[in-house]
């Protein structure tokens, strides 16, 4: 029999009851998340979004103890009773609630549930397919709950902060025109329009643009954006940005409130202090130093230009590299002379799976260099070497040009702060690379690309350099990513304002005035009706709640996500629709080996 709701009222949550309302009558309800009969008495631990708490059902109150007779995991229950203390040695530490239980007088059955699919005990879990089939039955786990509770803080506490600093909160469409970021599309297609398509926005940075422009001054949204890439760990296809715009700004400015909300953010959600200033690093420093514009900065392990040492070498792949005038860089790995065959070959194989053609080591052991490439070092690479060397070092090489070079001890350099246990998980390590080039050549297509995007200001000194074609890569943006314990959690830029030299960009990247009229041209008109300075940043909230919740993957943090594939397997989204559906837009498919 399942009883009905009628005018029953939750007075308390189970997990917020302890010995200040001993004596109290309560009525609590949840679901059934363990139930014990001892034969004499039944126990019901009665769980809801703030906690469990135990409930004792005795037998002398034959109705509701034959209802606990009947309950099963997960049913749905209202529980009056009395909150009364435990016996000193029925307490349970490890509870927030186990001082106390209820002594039930009244039980209510809500709903009945047929045995899950999935097991919501962390010890025990179901791969993820599985619980993300079940996404509902999952989040009914402590640990995403409060996953998603701590997300609700941080985003509530965000909207606070930026009020307090006259930002406007105001929301852009989703149903829009292209905004070219560097993904793919989501499109819709029109149906009063057949053949043309809306895009879903990649971000809001176009609106935002003329959100300025149309005068608004400060502005923010918490904003889903869709990009159709290959997922990672870190990435999903539809996410989240706290998408942020300012007029009259400088690059300092923009420093300033980001630190000072992520110092507030990290103080109120997790009570952690976030050092100021936060370090910042150009591009090209990061890039030496680390070997990526987004390093993890809590450990050390920094890359070395060792060039000078092998100027004259016999060893053929160095002499090589150098003639090609490429430079030799490593990474030294403390106390690691001792690696085994296995170790080493570990490391190579990582080397080679970022396209490196090699990983050339060498030991120092016992007061001399050992193994690897040692046998080709002479006395005066030796005693160059040996300057920058310690006892039990392994020192490992990259030779290629500086893009691979990077990639490769980057790569090392990440790996082995793990392996030798050099991370400090209890750490915010949070860095702000700044100075990036304008612009990429893209060696296959031939052509330069935006670093970022195509909306930002260059480097006024660097203005000149467009007319220099060998000075383009050397073209810097007023550019910048906040970066954490090795994830890009933001980036931003100061945009172009002017016409003349929002154009000159368009013009280097190749789009001819049909193109740039089609696509951009409501945008780049507006620039000519007096828009003020501006500049903006938007960080990933998605990112950052995997920080604040040491969450391994975004899918922890996202009420309903999707795949590495891209797909949602509780509902099977993306799915066939109705023929009828189709011939309404005007599609026909073409099957895909005939694209
Ligand atoms: P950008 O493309 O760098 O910049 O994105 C800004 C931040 O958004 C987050 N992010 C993602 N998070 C989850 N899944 C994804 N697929 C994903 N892609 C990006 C990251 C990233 O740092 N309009 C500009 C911002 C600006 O210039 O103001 C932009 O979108 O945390
Ligand atoms: P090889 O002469 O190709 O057998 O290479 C000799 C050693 O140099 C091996 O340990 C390779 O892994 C390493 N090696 C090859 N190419 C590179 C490179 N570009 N950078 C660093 N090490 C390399």
């Amino acid at each position: 029999m399942i009883d009905l709701l009628g005018d029953l009222k939750r007075t308390h949550y189970c997990g917020e009851l302890d010995g200040s309302l001993r004596g109290q009558e309560v009525l609590i309800m949840g679901w059934v998340n363990k139930r014990r009969d001892l034969g004499g008495l039944i126990f019901i631990d009665l769980r809801d979004i703030k906690g469990i708490v135990q409930c004792v059902f005795p037998p002398e109150n034959a109705e509701t103890y034959n209802k606990a007779k009947d309950v099963r995991h997960e049913y749905v229950m209202a529980i009056k009773g009395i909150v009364s203390a435990r016996d000193d040695k029925n307490k349970n530490k490890s509870m927030f609630t186990g001082e106390i239980e209820i002594a039930v007088t009244e039980a209510f059955i809500l709903n009945v549930s047929e045995p899950l699919p999935i097991q919501l005990n962390e010890n025990v879990m179901a791969e993820e397919d599985l619980r993300l089939q079940y996404r509902y039955l999952d989040l009914r786990r402590e640990k995403l709950q409060k996953n998603l509770i701590l997300r609700h803080k941080m985003v509530y506490k965000i909207r606070e902060f930026l009020h307090t600093r006259d930002f406007y909160e105001i929301e852009t469409p989703i149903l829009m025109k292209s905004t070219p970021e560097g993904a793919r599309d989501y499109l819709v297609p029109s149906r009063v329009y057949p053949g043309k398509f809306f895009a879903l926005p990649q971000s809001p940075q176009i609106y935002k643009q003329l959100l300025m422009i149309g005068g608004m001054d400060r502005y923010f949204q918490i904003a889903r954006c869709f990009r159709d890439e290959n997922l990672r760990a870190d990435r999903q296809p539809e996410f989240t940005q706290l998408d942020i715009e300012m007029s009259y700004v400088s690059e300092q400015q923009i420093y300033d409130l980001i630190e000072e909300l992520f110092v507030y953010v990290w103080k109120e959600t997790i009570n952690y202090d976030i050092p100021r200033p936060i370090v910042r690093f150009s591009w090209i420093e990061a890039m030496e130093r680390f070997g990526s514009d987004k390093p993890d900065i809590r450990f050390g392990l920094e890359l070395q230009d060792v060039t000078d040492v092998f100027t004259h070498t016999e060893f053929e792949v160095f002499k090589k590299a150098i003639a090609s005038g490429f430079k030799v860089r490593c990474v030294i790995a403390p106390n690691c002379a001792n690696y085994t065959r296995k170790q080493l070959d570990t490391l190579t194989d990582l080397a080679k799976h970022l396209d490196a053609k090699g990983l050339a080591f060498v030991k120092y052991q016992n007061g001399a260099f050992d193994g690897g490439i040692a046998k080709f070092l002479n006395e005066e690479e030796k005693a160059k070497l040996s300057k920058i060397t310690k006892e039990s070092d392994l020192v490992l090489f990259a030779a290629d040009d500086d893009k691979q070079s990077f990639k490769v001890l980057a790569g090392i350099r990440n790996q082995l702060g793990k392996d030798l246990g050099l991370i400090d998980s209890s750490k915010f390590a949070f860095c702000w690379i700044t100075d990036f080039p304008l612009f990429e050549y893209n060696d296959d297509l031939k052509c330069w690309e935006p670093a970022h995007h195509m909306f930002t200001l260059p480097k006024e000194e660097h203005l000149p350099y467009f007319d220099h074609p060998d000075k383009i890569k050397d073209i810097q943006g007023q550019l910048y990513d906040l970066v954490c314990n090795g994830m890009e959690l933001s980036s931003g830029s100061i945009r172009c304002h002017r016409y003349d030299i929002q154009k000159k960009i368009f013009d280097l990247l190749g789009y001819t005035e049909s193109e740039l009229e089609d696509r951009f041209g409501f945008f780049i008109n507006a620039l000519k009706y007096g828009t003020p300075p501006h500049g903006g940043i938007a960080p990933g909230i998605d990112r950052m709640v995997m920080l604040l919740t040491q969450a391994e993957s975004i899918r922890d943090v996202i009420a309903f996500p999707k795949t590495l594939k891209a797909v949602d397997l509780m509902s099977q989204a993306p799915s066939t629709v109705a023929e009828k559906q189709v011939n309404e837009l005007g599609i026909k498919f073409v099957p895909t080996d005939n694209l």
